[in-house]
């Protein structure tokens, strides 16, 4: 496996690749989440290409950017093992030298959600992505379903700045009680990390009543409301078309995202779901999220 730490060293290889290019992009910190996006990548491609970078333009300011999780060994250990090819490893300073100022901006996908409690968030991902697109040239990239709401936004920009790319969205890996992986578990205490698992026990309980025939928006957050342990803080339940990201204030027949942010002490944990829960799973799960 390839490690490269500087622009021109990617472009070389690019330069020379022959054959389809699968990029999964990382902040590092890998789990099995990570890993099933190369796996993917690597059934689909003839080379496969990684990304490590702690992406500070994503961060507000007050969010765990200094603490986040960091091990780059490890991490290159994983990557090796799993299969991929190339990974292109740059500092903040490579990605964002003095004098940058220019800014990708997906207008209405980044209002709500994740993007009311994280202002500007996505300003920072759709910058990155499209930068480490234009440097990595892929023919395919893979997202995880973890993270919805991105998915939705980095589809809207590959169609409305006309990346040659198709995103290919990856079910999203979970512990065996069902915690859905991510970087940020590790700040969980034991006891937090026990309570942690009622956040998917909440989105089964509404995936249920939804397969029971219960379809009125109320009743479905309801269902995941009581269904969450005490101890977390709700930050928000909500329905919204899967490619708009319209709220969906009445019932309706078409397949819905809930998702669900919930505090822990001072963790938020972000998990969503399709409505109908057939929808989680493979192709289906790749057209229906941002369509
Ligand atoms: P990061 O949080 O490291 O996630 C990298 C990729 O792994 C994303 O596509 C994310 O959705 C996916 N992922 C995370 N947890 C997962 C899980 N449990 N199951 C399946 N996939 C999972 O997302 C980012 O980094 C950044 O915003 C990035 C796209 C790299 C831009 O900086």
């Amino acid at each position: 496996m390839q490690v490269l730490e500087s622009i021109s060293a990617l472009r070389a290889l690019r330069r020379a690749l022959r054959g389809s290019v699968g990029v999964v992009l990382t902040m590092g910190a890998l789990h099995e989440g990570h890993i099933a996006l190369v796996r993917a990548a690597r059934a689909e491609n003839d080379f496969v290409l990684a990304t490590i970078f702690v992406n500070p333009l994503q961060f507000g300011a007050g969010e765990d950017l200094d603490k986040y999780p960091r091990d780059l060994p490890r991490d290159l250990a994983m990557f090796e093992r799993a299969g991929v090819d190339a990974v292109f490893t740059p500092t903040p300073a490579l990605m964002y030298p003095p004098g940058f100022q220019t800014m990708v901006r997906v207008e209405h996908v980044t209002q709500g959600l994740e993007g009311a409690r994280r202002p500007r968030h996505f300003d920072g991902v759709a910058t990155v992505v499209a930068k480490l697109f234009n440097l990595t040239q892929p023919d395919a990239a893979y997202f995880g379903q973890k993270d919805a709401q991105q998915v939705v936004v980095i589809k809207r920009m590959v169609r409305d700045l006309d990346f040659p790319i198709r995103i290919v969205v990856c079910p999203t890996q979970r512990e065996p009680d069902g915690l859905a992986m991510s970087s940020r578990n590790v700040y969980l205490s034991p006891d937090q990390r026990a309570r942690a698992s009622s956040l998917y026990r909440g989105l089964l309980a509404a995936a249920s009543a939804y397969d029971r025939g219960v379809r009125d928006p109320e009743s479905l957050m309801h269902a995941v409301e009581t269904a969450l342990d005490p101890a977390f803080t709700i930050e928000y339940i909500r329905l919204n078309d899967p490619v708009t990201l319209v709220t969906v204030e009445q019932a309706t027949h078409t397949p819905m995202l809930l998702s669900l942010a919930a505090r822990l002490g001072s963790t938020t944990l972000i998990d969503n779901l399709l409505l109908p829960f057939a929808l989680n799973d493979g192709s289906a799960l790749s057209e229906i999220l941002g369509g």
